[in-house]
């Protein structure tokens, strides 16, 4: 298939063909031109079958409607979140990766939630702010001197990993290893069933080495909050712990990583954009809800318990569903203009961080990062664009963002 440009200027979306039949009966979101322009192949499955499934990757289906995908989300009793993955065998039950709470169901999830919850409130995000507008500082600071950068791997990779790391009490020293294993679970994952394997085990082992090393010696981190949980709840067991750290190292890094290299993606491509938040700054937290719509880096999956209808198209139980927040970003029925990105969109309902029960404890985090990063980056390299004939390729599975970003800096 041939590499579409995503549709993302103001001016309306260029007209293409029909979509191949072979999208709505056996998509693939591993498709060059899925990861290129998923815009389009959503679109197209609106219109024309708005359930689409495929036998590709494990198999499943994948609603592309705001409502489907928002319905899907308030069902968990329908709709299991024990496996999130994409693609791949569905694991049966009980051979699952145990990432409470987002692979947890009711009533389980509850429980699991409420540990993390004062870890995620505006006042406990604030206390990151400092670090975050440091890191981005030093990291511009190293380099300033240069023409070019790479601005997903030198800029947006490293933001995330040094907060979520201060956040978990992890050491500094330990981030470039939190960068392999992230890259290889969820990226190269994606694609090698056996490197993900093998990432989780070596994520799994740290965890539960750390565990182990913070209940003889307490710190002021979270493994030491959620072992001293362990004595009013016994059902806290370590392995809880660990699912619930390793959680929140990969939710953490590669998701705000991916959202901050499709932002600068955009402000690189479209100069309009970019000039309107040098000239405004307070543009800023709109412009990063607008870019979380529009390019919404999370694809997560279900699991039918039951048969059971999306719509019209029937779904057998234990059969995969992926959850694209992406569509639902795009669906017309709720958004005007669904494919233009506008820098100061108001009513933006948008669903880049899920609905529902497991909608994202990190959410404040993320547009903390993401606003301090673009302030910073904005404030010291206004003028910037991509490396004049270089092409772009996206991350695919849980998580889309640009692989690499090479970008002219003009200072
Ligand atoms: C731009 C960045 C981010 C995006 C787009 C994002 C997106 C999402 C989405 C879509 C979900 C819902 C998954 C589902 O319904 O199955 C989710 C859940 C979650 N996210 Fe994020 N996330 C981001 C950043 C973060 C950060 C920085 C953290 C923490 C370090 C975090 C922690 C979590 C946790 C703990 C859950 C599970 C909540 C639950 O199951 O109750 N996320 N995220």
């Amino acid at each position: 298939m041939v590499m579409v440009t995503p549709t993302t200027d103001r001016a309306a979306p260029a007209p293409h063909g029909p979509l191949p039949t072979a999208w709505a009966e056996d998509f693939d979101i591993y498709d060059p031109s899925y990861l290129a322009d998923p815009y389009s192949v959503w679109r197209e499955m609106r219109q024309t079958c708005p359930v689409a499934r495929t036998e590709r990757h494990g198999g499943g289906y994948l609603p592309s409607t705001y409502a489907d995908i928002t319905w899907i989300a308030l069902h968990p009793e329908s709709f299991s979140s024990r496996a999130g993955e994409v693609a791949g065998p569905v694991p049966e039950v009980g051979r699952e990766l145990k990432l409470p709470p987002v692979t947890s169901d009711p009533p389980d999830h509850a429980a699991d939630r409420r540990l993390l919850v004062p870890l995620f409130t505006k006042p406990a995000i604030a206390r990151y702010e400092d670090l975050t507008r440091a890191t981005a500082n030093s990291l511009i600071d190293g380099f300033k001197d240069r023409s070019e950068v790479d601005g997903a791997n030198e800029y947006a990779r490293d933001i995330p990993v040094v907060v979520t790391s201060r956040m978990l009490g992890l050491p500094l020293e330990d981030t470039e290893r939190f960068h392999e294993w992230t890259v290889r679970m969820l990226k190269e994952g994606a694609e090698d069933y056996g490197v993900r394997a093998g990432a989780v085990h070596d994520i799994h082992n740290y965890f539960t080495q750390l565990v182990a090393s913070r209940a003889v010696a307490p710190d002021s981190g979270v493994f030491s909050y959620l072992l001293a949980m362990q004595a009013a709840d016994p059902s806290l067991t370590d392995e809880r712990i660990v699912g619930m750290s390793f959680l929140m190292l990969i939710a953490g890094i590669d998701t705000t990583w991916s959202a901050l290299g499709a932002i600068l993606w955009h402000l690189a491509t479209h100069p309009d954009d970019r000039r309107a938040l040098v000239a405004d700054p307070g543009l800023i937290p709109a412009a990063v809800e607008e870019s979380l719509r529009m390019y919404a880096p999370v694809t997560i999956g279900r699991v039918a318990t039951e048969d059971v209808n999306i719509g019209e198209c029937p779904v057998r139980q234990g059969e995969r569903v992926v959850l694209a927040w992406g569509a639902a970003n795009h669906d017309p029925e709720v958004f005007d203009q669904p494919d233009t990105f506008v820098v100061d969109r108001e009513r933006n309902r948008h669903l880049a961080f899920g609905v529902g029960i497991h909608r994202c404890l990190g959410a404040h985090l993320a547009q903390m990062e993401l606003r301090i990063s673009l302030e910073e980056w904005l404030n010291r390299i206004p003028d910037f664009e991509l490396v004049p004939g270089s092409e772009i390729s996206w991350t695919a599975g849980n998580t889309r963002g640009p692989k690499a970003l090479p970008l002219l800096l003009h200072l």
